[in-house]
């Protein structure tokens, strides 16, 4: 489907960027050049962030990509942390919550408080999000959009021809899932990586034991409960769900389970919206060729995460010009809807109109509102909204060796709960 619908020209002109090639302007750029590192490396993400790319262009701006493949950004911390302590940082980079706190605390970044001021950013960006895009009072970080984790992408032909309805309870999804099977067909297109496991993981959490549940586990990191029924149950049902992934899931990258349901081999992912990204790319439209839902069980609560860029001190003053107006352009109302309409998300502005947003992003962005209001907003913990990084990769290594054998889930939920006591 993705070959046979995309346009030829945009293939090529997004080729150097797939590839994870250095992307170079065209012509010398007389306003200077930014360095941007990012893992945006999937056909949808780097399409995304080309929306960024050509908007500095039209401001007469270079762009010297710095790709680093691997979801979640599992590999591109290791990468900029070699890049800042050689004295070299990039002129800006791509970081989730709590990392943008560790940056902020080892000091050398530089303070995008201007131009926070000027677009009145304490008023747009939600509460959530401005726990981390500020740190003691500084802004530290452009929100490029919210994307949210609780969301299962479907094969709406595939679901037609089966006869399933949508479904909204946990059984139904489940059962959903089993007629798939039985047709000969993957119920769960899956990727077996352990930011993945978790991304999973989180969703049946939340829809086992609700978001009071969620909160007290994973942002209070309550150890009562964490070793809770609640949450040995969601360790059941999660083995449950695992029984409708393929045998070949093993290691698979995000992107290729997506297309799984794109091709019609899978009936439903669990991902972030980021997935949408790629239905996006392979010029397909929601409610037509794909659903969007709330992953059942979940409907009441959204778990966020969102891509913060940060910028990094310099002396150079043509430098920091450049940072200002790359913080304002992401910003700004129409590059937040631009960059979510090719990413999947929502944008991070809440006072935006949603005319403009697809049928999914439209649901989703009243959805992150209410939630924001509701006090339901909750950061993700597979990507780095809920917990700092050593509890995340606790939580990952629990998950994952579960997900990788027979352990009971009361075993997984002790486990969890003294990995989690250990990292904190
Ligand atoms: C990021 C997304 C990205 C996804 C897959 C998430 O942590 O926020 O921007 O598309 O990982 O790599």
């Amino acid at each position: 489907m993705i070959t046979t619908r995309l346009a030829v020209p945009l293939l090529a002109s997004l080729l150097p960027l797939t590839l994870g090639l250095p992307v170079q302007a065209a012509e010398t750029p007389d306003k200077g050049e930014v360095e941007v590192l990012n893992w945006w490396t999937s056909g949808g993400e780097a399409r995304a962030l080309g929306v960024l790319k050509s908007d500095l262009a039209d401001q007469g701006i270079g762009w010297k990509n710095m790709p680093v493949a691997g979801g979640a950004g599992t590999n591109a911390m290791a990468v900029l942390r070699s890049r800042v302590t050689s004295g070299n940082p990039p002129t800006a980079a791509q970081v989730l919550g709590f990392d943008a706190r560790d940056w902020a605390e080892r000091g050398g970044l530089s303070y995008l408080d201007k131009v926070a001021q000027d677009m009145k950013w304490g008023d747009i960006f939600p509460q959530p999000l401005q726990d981390f895009a500020k740190y003691k009072g500084h802004w530290i970080g452009a929100p490029f959009e919210i994307h949210s984790t609780n969301w299962v992408w479907a094969n709406k032909a595939l679901m037609d021809k089966l006869g399933i309805e949508q479904p909204t309870t946990w059984t139904d999804f489940l059962a959903s899932m089993k007629k798939a099977r039985d047709a000969g067909y993957t119920g769960l297109a899956y990727g077996g990586q352990p930011w993945q496991d978790a991304t999973v993981f989180e969703n049946v959490m939340l829809a086992t034991g609700g978001p009071d549940f969620y909160r007290k586990a994973f942002i209070d990191l309550d150890d009562a409960t964490l070793r809770s029924d609640t949450m040995i149950k969601a360790f059941n049902n999660f083995r449950e769900l695992l029984a409708y992934r393929d045998p070949n899931s093993s290691g698979r990258d995000w992107n290729l389970a997506t297309a799984m349901v794109i091709n019609d081999k899978a009936l439903y992912q669990i991902m972030g919206d980021w997935a949408k990204g790629e239905f996006i790319n392979a010029n397909l439209a929601p409610d037509k060729d794909y659903l969007c839902f709330r992953t059942p069980g979940t409907q009441q609560a959204v778990t966020f995460n969102s891509d913060l860029m940060i910028m990094f001190k310099t002396d150079d003053t043509q430098q920091q010009a450049l940072q200002d107006t790359m913080a304002r352009a992401i910003a700004s109302p129409g590059f937040q809807i631009a960059f979510s309409n090719n990413k999947g998300s929502v944008p991070a502005r809440m006072d935006l109109p949603a005319d403009e947003l697809d049928a999914c992003a439209q649901k989703g962005y009243e959805q992150v509102q209410a939630a924001a209001k509701n006090n339901t907003l909750m950061g993700s913990m597979a990507h780095g909204y809920a917990a700092q990084a050593a509890v995340k990769n606790a939580v990952f290594d629990i998950v994952s060796a579960f997900v990788n054998s027979s352990m009971p889930g009361d075993v997984a939920a002790e486990q969890m709960a003294m990995a989690i006591q250990d990292a904190k």
